[in-house]
């Protein structure tokens, strides 16, 4: 599989409907699903918890938890859906997810990780990768984080995304653990000239193509979260320089290709906003981005399912007026 750059997992961002969009954007990068707990798998309704476009693919799902049987019966599930690889959450720092044992604060317990990893190993053929951090609170130095990655190499496990910066637990809010602790790329690095057998991939305030090569010159892979979900259209500039793939749509026809998909989507109940609050920042850094915000603020939230009324404010948007409105 063709993890050279990878579009992270977020809650709340990226669920199917971001997933279809992206793929309108770029075929060659991995998606991620949003964490999907594995007692929710086990106990909630899995159709609607996975069931995903297979135009999407490929894609990665998720999982947070610390029980190996839930975590490698909702591996199997996984696989039978069609997901592509399985990915286990070691990142989170959440208060919430850290009472439930699961996130971030399982670096502390590393063989238990490794029994997860295991288990999950032993029932699905998919790949099974790690998302992790560099480290946690006070634990920060490079040996630990080389031990623990060791002791999770054992279990088979080729894939690791580093989130280069450590979590710390219960201190901060997530979107403090997502911007004060440091970055510390050099340590990722390390961990690929240490671990030359394992595919590295970095993550952690990539905002551009010219740094995503840099970071190819010494590990395998990136992979971006705010800034493809704040300016999705990145993904055709990585598609054009790091994919070297020339053929990719231009903003207007990424929405025209998206309305059948939402009209369609209408029909079987979902809310145009739920689709479409996802392509705010599709024309971000064009002169008409608040155009496209102020037709998305006044038209998105219908509250109604009216077919024919989303239908029409769907064919409003029209080649041409996104043309001439829309630099
Ligand atoms: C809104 C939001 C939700 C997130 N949800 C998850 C998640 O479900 N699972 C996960 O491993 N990381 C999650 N993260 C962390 C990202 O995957 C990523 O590691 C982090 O944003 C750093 O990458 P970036 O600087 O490119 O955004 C989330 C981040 C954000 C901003």
């Amino acid at each position: 599989m063709n993890r050279k750059v990878c579009v992270a997992p977020m809650m709340d961002c990226t669920d199917r409907h971001e997933r279809f969009f992206l793929r309108l954007i770029s075929k060659n990068v991995l998606l991620y699903t949003e964490m999907i707990v594995s007692e929710a798998i086990d106990r909630g309704d899995k159709k609607k918890l996975l069931s995903f476009n297979i135009k999407e693919k490929p894609v990665a799902l998720q999982l947070g938890g610390s029980s190996p049987k839930l975590l490698a019966n909702a591996s199997k599930i996984g696989e039978e859906f069609g997901y592509d690889e399985i990915n286990l959450n070691l990142g989170c720092p959440s208060k919430k997810v850290q009472k439930n044992k699961f996130g971030a604060c399982l670096i502390k317990e590393p063989n238990l990780v490794a029994d997860c990893l295991s288990e999950m190993q032993s029932k699905t053929k998919l790949p099974v990768t790690v998302k992790t951090r560099i480290g946690y609170d006070d634990v920060e130095d490079y040996e630990s984080l080389f031990n623990f990655i060791k002791i999770l190499k054992e279990t088979g496990v080729k894939t690791f995304v580093i989130h280069s910066r450590k979590a710390m637990l219960g201190k901060f809010t997530p979107k403090q653990n997502l911007n004060i602790p440091p970055l510390k790329y050099e340590m990722v690095y390390k961990l690929k000239e240490d671990f030359k057998d394992l595919e590295i991939i970095i993550n952690g305030g990539i905002t551009s193509t010219d740094q995503i090569k840099n970071h190819l010159k010494k590990v395998d892979g990136v992979m971006i979260g705010r800034s493809v979900y704040h300016s999705p259209y990145l993904l055709a500039e990585i598609e054009k320089e790091i994919f070297k793939n020339e053929d990719v749509f231009s903003r207007q026809e990424i929405i025209q290709n998206l309305i059948p998909y939402v009209k369609n989507e209408i029909k079987n109940g979902t809310r145009l906003n739920q689709i479409m609050r996802h392509t705010i920042g599709l024309f971000h850094g064009q002169t008409g981005s608040a155009f496209w915000r102020r037709y998305l603020s006044e038209n998105m939230c219908v509250r109604d399912a009216d077919v024919k009324k989303i239908d029409h404010i769907m064919d409003k948007i029209s080649f041409n007026q996104l043309n001439r409105t829309v630099g």
